[in-house]
C-alpha cells in the first residue's frame, strides 16, 4: 500500500483553491460575501445586487444594477420545444430531477458563442421559470408567463401562484442567504467539472445533481417531512430519541464548517419569530422544541441548526410545496456556482486527486483461470 499519502475523507480541512468570493468562519458563525457580512447584505441589499457583488467583486452602481436587472428579466422565457417536452415528463417527477434535466437540455438551445457569463445570466434567469412551470404543469394549471416588470424573486412567486404574497421581500432575502457558501459539496463538484473546461450547462448539471442529496441541499425538504412525522410537540422527544438510537442523521442539523449556530439559520429563525409570531406560523413551535432537544443532546459534538432547518417553514408560509424547497436553493446558489466556476478557471489546474490502492497484486490470468 502507498504509504506516502494520507486519505482525507470528505476532504475535511483540505483547501483546494484560493477564492475572494466568500469567507465562511465556522468557529465564529460568520458568513461574508466579498467582504460584506451576510447580516449587512440582508439588511440593505437584494438578490440582483448581491448577485452582481458575488460575480464581479464589488457593488454595482445604479446603471450597472439596472443593466443586470434588465438582462435577467429579458432572458426568463424557455424555448417552446423545452416547454412542450416538460409537458411529457411523468407528473410524479421530483422538481430537482426536472431542474437537472431541463438545465442539461438548455445547453442544446444556447448559442455556442455565448460567453460563460452570458450563459450564467441565462441560467440564473431561466431556473426560476423551470421551477414555476413544473409546479404549474404537474398540477395541471395553465402556465403563468414571466413579467419583465417584476424583480427576480417577485416574478418567481408570481409565476408560481399568479400573485405576490405579503412579506415577499423575505423570500428575496432568503435567496441572498442561499446565494453562496464557499467550497460546499455542490460548488466543489461543479468546480471539478469547470476545471476540465467543460461547458457551463454541464457544470450546473453537476451542481444540481450534487445539491439534490439529503445530506446537502435536499435536507430542507426532509426537515418538513420530519415535522409532519412528529406531528405534535408532545412527540418530539420520543421521535428524536428514536432517530438517535438508529444512529440516523437529524435533518437540518450539523455542518462541516459551522461548529456554532449557522448565521443563516439564526436570521431565518428571527424572521419567523418577529414577523410571523401573530400568524402562529405552522411548524415553528415543533421546530423550537426539536432544536432545544437536539442541541442539548449533541452539545459535546457542537451540532446546531443549519440553514435547512428553518428555511422550509418560511417557504411553506408562502404556499410552496416541500418538494420545491431544494430547487429554490438551486435558484439562489446558481450565483455562487457560476462565480466559482469563472474564478477557478482563470488560472487553476484540473482536479486529479489520488486513491490509495489496497486491491490484489501480481495476479496472472492463466493461473487464476487454471488454464495452460
Ligand atoms: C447544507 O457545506 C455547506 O456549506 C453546505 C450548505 C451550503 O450552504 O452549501 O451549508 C448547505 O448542505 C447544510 C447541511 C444540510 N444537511 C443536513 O442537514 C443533513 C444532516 N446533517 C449531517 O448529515 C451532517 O451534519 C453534515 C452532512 C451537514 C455534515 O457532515 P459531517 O461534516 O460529516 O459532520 P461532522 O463531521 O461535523 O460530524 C461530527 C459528528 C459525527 O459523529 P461521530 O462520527 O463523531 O460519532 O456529529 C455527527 C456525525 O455523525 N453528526 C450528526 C449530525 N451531523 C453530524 N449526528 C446526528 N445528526 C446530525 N445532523
Amino acid at each position: 500500500m502507498d504509504i506516502e499519502f494520507e486519505v482525507k475523507y470528505g476532504l475535511d480541512g483540505v483547501a483546494v483553491a484560493i477564492s475572494s468570493i466568500s469567507c465562511v468562519d465556522g468557529e465564529k458563525g460568520k458568513l461574508v460575501y466579498r467582504g460584506f457580512e451576510i447580516e449587512d447584505l440582508i439588511q440593505n441589499s437584494n438578490f440582483e445586487e448581491t448577485a452582481y457583488l458575488i460575480w464581479f467583486g464589488s457593488l454595482p452602481n445604479e446603471n450597472e444594477l439596472d443593466f443586470l436587472i434588465s438582462m435577467l428579466s429579458k432572458k426568463r422565457e424557455l424555448p417552446n420545444q423545452i416547454i412542450e417536452m416538460m409537458k411529457l415528463f411523468p407528473k410524479n417527477s421530483h422538481p430537482m430531477e426536472v431542474l437537472r434535466s431541463v438545465v442539461s437540455m438548455l445547453g442544446m438551445y444556447s448559442k455556442k458563442e455565448n460567453s460563460t457569463f452570458e450563459n450564467a445570466i441565462n441560467l440564473t434567469a431561466k431556473i426560476p421559470t423551470i421551477i414555476a412551470y413544473w409546479y404549474r404543469i404537474r398540477n395541471d394549471l395553465p402556465l403563468i408567463k414571466p413579467k419583465e416588470s417584476l424583480k427576480h424573486s417577485e416574478n418567481f412567486l408570481y409565476m408560481m401562484f399568479g400573485k405576490i404574497p405579503e412579506h415577499f421581500n423575505l423570500f428575496d432575502k432568503a435567496l441572498i442567504l442561499h446565494e453562496e457558501q464557499g467550497m460546499n459539496a455542490s460548488t466543489f463538484a461543479s468546480t471539478v467539472t469547470a476545471s476540465t473546461l467543460s461547458d457551463i450547462y454541464s457544470i450546473i448539471t453537476t451542481a444540481i445533481g450534487t445539491l439534490k442529496g439529503p445530506l446537502h441541499g435536499g435536507a430542507n425538504e426532509k426537515v418538513l417531512k420530519m415535522f409532519d412525522e412528529i406531528g405534535s410537540i408532545e412527540n418530539v422527544e420520543f421521535y428524536i430519541n428514536n432517530l438517535i438510537e438508529k444512529k440516523e442523521k437529524i435533518m437540518g442539523f450539523g455542518h462541516r464548517i459551522y461548529k456554532t449556530y449557522d448565521p443563516r439559520a439564526k436570521i431565518l429563525k428571527n424572521w419567523i419569530k418577529e414577523i410571523f409570531i401573530n400568524n402562529n406560523i405552522k411548524y415553528f413551535e415543533i421546530a423550537l422544541k426539536v432544536e432545544e432537544i437536539v442541541v442539548n443532546k449533541f452539545k459535546d459534538k457542537k451540532i446546531y441548526p443549519n440553514v435547512d432547518f428553518y428555511s422550509g417553514i418560511l417557504y411553506n408560509y408562502f404556499g410552496i410545496p416541500k418538494e420545491f424547497f431544494t430547487p429554490i436553493f438551486a435558484m439562489a446558489r446558481i450565483v455562487g456556482w457560476t462565480a466559482h466556476a469563472m474564478e477557478y478557471c482563470k488560472n487553476n489546474r484540473i482536479f486529479r486527486p489520488k486513491a490509495i490502492y489496497n486491491g490484489p497484486k501480481n495476479l496472472k490470468y492463466k493461473e487464476v483461470k487454471g488454464v495452460e
